[in-house]
């Protein structure tokens, strides 16, 4: 992995299970996880009928997309909040490969281009097991989606302006994660620093809603456990672990979640 020194991380996506539509990836997943499949199990679908995302919201899933899940099983625990992060930075660097583009990510792990949505990462607990989701408009067109993902969502085909190979998009990712995965679990400063260097948001209006109710403030980055930071209205600074982040500066209709 470029950068990072990082080396023998062990692969992913072995197996491989392809299925031409199903509901989640997600919840095939979980199932093989309390089945007893190994690390690195991958799922990939051609198309979801009720793929999920964060906060259980829908996420639409049609042919042209890469719709898919892997299974971890890690040993000790190295805080989940940057696993989530570490698997944003791996996709984002996969997305960046295929597709010959410069990604960002919107905290925790909103991947964006040119300020549009293309890629989500939903991380699942299963069976003593942890379930990585990832979803990303490669080829599919966002003009199918529903009018209210419209204007927030894009896909990398529109974006870069070429069709993407799914093939070497999925290949790329189960590089990128493998690799990530591995620096996660030596627990060192790398995760927060490439994270850190595609941060859309840092120094920038935002709110979050969080399980405790909305903050309003100027997000200030990731601490080292991934939690933002966001300085309220009066300087007081807030560290949120989980919450639901929107831009409320002059891009906010571009920039919301979908
Ligand atoms: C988000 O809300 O941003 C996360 C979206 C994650 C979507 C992917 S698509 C593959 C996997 N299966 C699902 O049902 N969801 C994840």
């Amino acid at each position: 992995m470029s950068g990072t020194g990082m080396t023998g991380a062990q692969p992913l996506g072995r197996p491989t299970i392809r299925v031409e539509e199903l509901e989640s990836t997600n919840d095939l997943a979980r199932l093989l996880a309390a089945a007893g499949l190994p690390e690195g199990t991958a799922v990939v679908a051609s198309r979801q009928t009720r793929g999920r995302g964060r906060f259980g919201r829908a996420w639409v899933s049609p042919h042209g997309g890469l719709w898919c899940s892997i299974l971890l099983r890690p040993v000790a625990a190295s805080g989940w909040g940057r696993l989530s992060l570490a698997m944003a930075v791996a996709v984002a660097e996969a997305i960046d490969q295929a597709a010959g583009v410069r990604s960002r990510i919107r905290w925790p792990n909103d991947i964006l281009v040119a300020g549009r949505k293309v890629a989500g990462v939903l991380l699942e607990g299963a069976a003593e097991a942890v379930v990585v989701g990832v979803g990303i408009n490669a080829n599919n067109a966002t003009d199918t989606m529903p009018a209210a993902l419209r204007t927030m969502a894009g896909s990398l085909r529109e974006l870069a302006g070429r069709t993407v190979s799914l093939e070497a998009l999925f290949e790329i990712l189960l590089a990128r994660g493998a690799g990530w995965y591995e620096i996660w679990a030596q627990g060192g400063p790398e995760v927060i620093d490439a994270w850190s260097a595609r941060d859309a948001t840092r120094g920038t209006r935002v709110a979050v809603d969080t399980p405790a109710g909305r903050l309003a403030g100027v997000a200030d980055g990731v601490d080292g456990d991934g939690a933002l930071r966001i300085v309220l209205e009066g300087g007081e600074v807030r560290r949120v672990l989980a919450g639901d982040l929107y831009p409320t500066g002059r891009a906010a209709e571009q920039e919301a979640p979908r």
